[in-house]
């Protein structure tokens, strides 16, 4: 069975690809490179076999994103990673991100609709939740006003999701995840994107290897019990088994409503200083950063309740904190040669 995945150089998109390949299914791939590059193709050829046939298109382009389905008119589940995602660049560049983020998912929706794909699974985000009360959420927990455009993108983009295939034979997932994080145990694969990175993690490999002189925490006077923002860290490879399981969960007939929600999370939260802590214990590496003002856009705490995916699409996380660090500063030593 023949599955789009796009964004699928991107570092979640890369990964889903491997998990997808190992449990049989065939990928094409589409993304525009503006974030990530095809060395991720090559690391997917090294790690599974596969040469996956890629389309350099933007998805903006509705006529260059159909030439996808021409010469594959058997795709029959799409999974959407296609976006921009850095919360502090939305709050410089709105106009940006709802323009490139909402454009394509519109465009290739029209297309899944147009050519019969059974599936269509969407890349979501916590950020949807905006910033809430208490955690962990649940799929039930009421959205607070979007924290940033990014976020606000991802609940506009879940309602045309659902409302434009709620009278159509394409059955439909929203994935919500928390915060990705890692490689691929290899370190042949992980975070790289074009533009220099925005997450916690890859800034903390990047100033542990000496890349960056030091980082800064963004605020520790947040009522935390450090003070500093809490997060669901879950590894990139148990989100990626989420979107699999999900494929297969429509594809088998399993899905009885046109459309369903999942948290992707690990469950619980951890501060940003004690991801540090975490990373300097298991690494070995001393971490030199500052204490900042606090970010634009960034919400106080949230974590997951992921029991639903659990239950109905027998996902269990597999990897852990540790987990998450180590494949991190494996794959940041490999990437800088060290
Ligand atoms: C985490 C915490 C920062 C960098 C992510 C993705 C977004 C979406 C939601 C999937 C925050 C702090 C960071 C630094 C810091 N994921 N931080 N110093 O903002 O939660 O958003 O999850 O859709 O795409 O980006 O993740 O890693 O940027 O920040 O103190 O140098 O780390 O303030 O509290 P965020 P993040």
């Amino acid at each position: 069975m023949k599955v789009l995945v796009t964004g699928g150089t991107g570092y979640i998109g890369s990964h889903t690809i491997i998990d997808l390949i190992e449990n049989g299914y065939e990928v094409v791939c589409a993304d525009n490179g503006i974030n990530s590059d095809t060395s991720s193709l090559a690391a997917i050829k090294k790690i599974t076999g596969v040469d996956v046939p890629y389309f350099h298109v933007d998805l903006c382009d509705l006529n260059a994103s159909e030439t996808i389905f021409i010469a594959h008119p058997d795709i029959i589940g799409i999974i959407h990673f296609a976006a921009l995602k850095s919360v502090g660049e939305s709050v410089e560049k709105p106009l940006l991100y709802f323009r490139n983020n909402l454009e394509s998912l519109i465009n290739i929706l029209d297309l899944s609709i147009k050519y019969g794909t059974k599936a269509f699974i969407f890349s979501s985000s916590c950020t949807v939740y905006g910033d809430v009360e208490r955690s962990p959420v649940d799929e039930n927990t009421p959205w607070q006003e979007a924290a940033s455009p990014y976020g606000r993108t991802k609940q506009i983009g879940e309602q045309i999701v659902t409302d434009s295939l709620k009278n159509t034979d394409v059955k439909s997932i929203l994935l919500r995840y928390f915060n990705p994080a890692g490689a691929h145990p290899t370190a042949l694969l992980g975070e790289s994107p074009i533009n220099p990175p925005q997450n916690l993690v890859p800034i903390i490999t990047e100033t542990a290897i000496g890349k960056r002189s030091k980082m800064t925490v963004f605020g520790n006077d947040y009522p935390t019990r450090d003070g500093s923002c809490v997060r669901d860290y879950i590894h990139v490879c148990d989100l990626a088994r989420a979107h699999t399981l999900s494929l297969k969960y429509i594809l088998e007939e399993k899905q009885k409503q046109q459309n369903e929600i999942f948290n992707v999370g690990i469950g619980n939260g951890l501060s940003v200083l004690e991801v540090i802590t975490a990373f300097e214990s298991l690494t070995g590496q001393k971490l030199n950063y500052d204490i900042g003002d606090r970010r634009p856009g960034d919400v106080m705490s949230i974590y997951s309740n992921h029991n639903k995916a659990t239950e109905k699409l027998g996902w269990i996380p597999e990897m852990d904190v540790a987990d998450i660090m180590n494949t991190a500063w494996a794959w940041e030593m490999k990437r800088t040669g060290k």
